[in-house]
């Protein structure tokens, strides 16, 4: 799994495909609309929830905003408007935003040749890798975002921040310099449904099919948590042993009554297991 997560880094940079000029690559389409409507959503959600909290309670209580609702506002708008969204920082103050893959390639694509201008001025890039858009925006240092990433902070602010992130790299950004990308993926497969109408489809079944197929779900989850727990407990053969049961698939008679499309996602799951062991 790494190793493929690397060789498409290796490839990303060897083919230089975020490093033409966005200018060059306008984003048109559904998908991009999307991706820029999803995108514009999150930041004045974030932003308002920030400066509500800092209005209200100061820059302590707005960094629980930044730790708990971000998140939580990605989630809500990546629903809402059918998309995967986040952040990935130039330094992350949370060990979770250090995001690999493409998001991480682009932005240091970004560092090494910054486009010219303000990073709020630059294009964003857009690009379709497979049948899935891949759209990103630079995020600038803003005059807020210094209170709590600039180079000089508040004392008590700082100790707090201290507190939750005790190996803090985000700070010391100046104004204007560039903060974050913003990232956005449309699968673009998936067509111009509208994003919150039902998407799910009713498979009928008999109730003893039902039935197998449940028992053969929960039995999947148990391998799942034997697995995660394996891993966690360093004992790799018990995980390889379980990641083996769960990559073959098994017979069972309901299997006659699933559509297409439910094998066109079971068996990359499958295949993954099998590779992972
Ligand atoms: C009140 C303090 C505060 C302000 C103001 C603030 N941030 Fe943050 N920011 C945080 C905290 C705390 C985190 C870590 C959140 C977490 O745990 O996921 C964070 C995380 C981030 C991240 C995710 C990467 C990382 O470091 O973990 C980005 C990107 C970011 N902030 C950008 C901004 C930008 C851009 C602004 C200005 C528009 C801003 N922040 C204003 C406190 C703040």
């Amino acid at each position: 799994m790494k190793r493929r997560a690397l060789f498409l880094l290796a490839a990303l940079s060897a083919t230089g495909a975020f490093a033409s000029p966005p200018a060059t690559a306008p984003g048109t389409g559904e998908a991009a609309t999307r991706a820029a409507d999803a995108a514009k959503a999150f930041s004045g959600a974030l932003r308002q929830a920030l400066g509500g909290a800092m209005a209200e309670g100061g820059p302590a209580a707005a960094v629980a905003v930044c730790h708990d609702e971000a998140p939580r506002i990605a989630e809500r708008v990546s629903a809402e408007h059918g998309v995967r969204l986040g952040r990935v920082g130039v330094r992350s103050r949370n060990p979770a935003n250090r995001l690999e893959g493409w998001q991480k390639a682009l932005l240091q694509e970004w560092q090494a040749r910054p486009p010219a201008g303000p990073p709020s001025q630059w294009a964003p890039a857009v690009r379709h890798e497979g049948g899935t858009l891949r759209w990103a925006r630079a995020i600038e240092t803003e005059g807020l975002c210094l209170v709590c990433h600039g180079p000089r902070l508040d004392p008590g602010l700082e100790a707090s921040i201290r507190a939750r992130y005790p190996d803090d790299p985000a700070t010391g950004f100046e104004a204007g310099s560039l903060r974050d990308l913003l990232w956005v993926e449309v699968d673009e497969a998936a067509g111009a449904a509208a994003p919150t109408s039902e998407t799910r489809q009713a498979i009928p079944m008999r109730e003893a099919e039902a039935a197998e197929l449940r028992a053969q779900m929960r039995a999947h989850l148990e391998r799942l948590e034997g697995i995660t727990a394996a891993l966690a407990n360093g004992d790799t053969e018990a995980a390889a042993s379980l990641l083996e049961t769960a990559a073959a698939g098994r017979p069972g008679r309901f299997r006659t009554a699933l559509p297409e499309g439910w094998f066109r996602f079971a068996r990359p799951m499958h295949e993954a297991f099998g590779a992972a062991a």
